[in-house]
């Protein structure tokens, strides 16, 4: 999958990119991404890409024509036709179902503000979607870009060296439930035992042990992911013990 991202700060993107399995990812030919930065496309001795906002008021405004003239060469660098989402607050939370959708995509736009934001006229001309990933203000969209980034490249084919612990993850079942412990050595430890059916070698058991943290974990944790009446009856069992 291709990935532009149009962002002040490239290097961020480039470096958050580099390590463990989004690396890895991209080392493999699974990700492509590519940075742009506005500022390459200013105009003038200063290369301005923001000002103070009309009506007045705190902070910067992200111009119009920087971003549209970089937008313009990231289209052109590629034929693959690509959404331009913009990461900020106001936007749809992101969640999984979102970068399953987005993963699916042969390549996407990013686009990263900084300051209080980017001119609305840019925003309704280019941009199609805006995504938050939570409610809560940063101080520009690269963690964002960076959290798509990692989110949809984990998912691309051959990017995780089990194909089994993608549809494992929280979030990835059909139930959408959490995921549930793990444990590894040793068996025994001053803050506890791991369970024994997970050392019973018995996998039935252990499958269905899981299913029932997972159901339990969800009940507790994020009661708003459950929706009791879509369960089947043996989950409802497994919750009910
Ligand atoms: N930019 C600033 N805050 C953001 C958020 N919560 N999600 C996405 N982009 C942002």
């Amino acid at each position: 999958m291709r990935i532009d991202v149009i962002t002040l700060f490239p290097e961020f993107m480039a470096q958050s990119a580099s390590l463990g399995v989004v690396g890895r990812a991209a080392e493999r030919g699974l990700l492509d991404l590519h940075g742009w930065n506005p500022r390459d496309y200013a105009e003038g001795n200063y290369r301005r890409v923001d000002d103070r906002p009309f009506g007045g008021g705190p902070g910067m405004v992200m111009l119009i024509e920087p971003l549209r003239a970089c937008l313009a060469a990231a289209k052109a660098a590629d034929p693959t036709p690509a959404p331009v989402i913009y990461l900020s607050p106001q936007g749809k939370p992101l969640t999984q179902a979102k970068v399953r959708e987005l993963a699916a995509l042969p390549r996407m736009i990013l686009l990263c503000g900084r300051y209080e934001g980017v001119d609305e006229r840019f925003l309704a001309a280019e941009v199609t979607e805006e995504i938050s990933i939570g409610d809560y203000v940063l101080s520009g969209g690269e963690l964002g870009a960076a959290v798509i980034v990692d989110a949809v490249t984990r998912l691309q084919e051959g990017a995780l060296n089990d194909a089994e612990s993608a549809a494992q993850d929280s979030f990835e079942g059909p139930q959408g439930l959490l995921d549930c412990p793990h444990y590894s050595q040793p068996a025994q430890h001053e803050w506890g035992d791991v369970p024994d059916v997970l050392r019973s070698g018995n996998h039935a058991a252990i499958a269905r042990w899981r299913r029932q943290q997972s159901l339990l974990r969800t009940w507790l944790r994020r009661p708003d992911l459950l929706d009791e009446s879509q369960l089947s009856k043996a989950d409802r069992k497994l919750l009910a013990e």
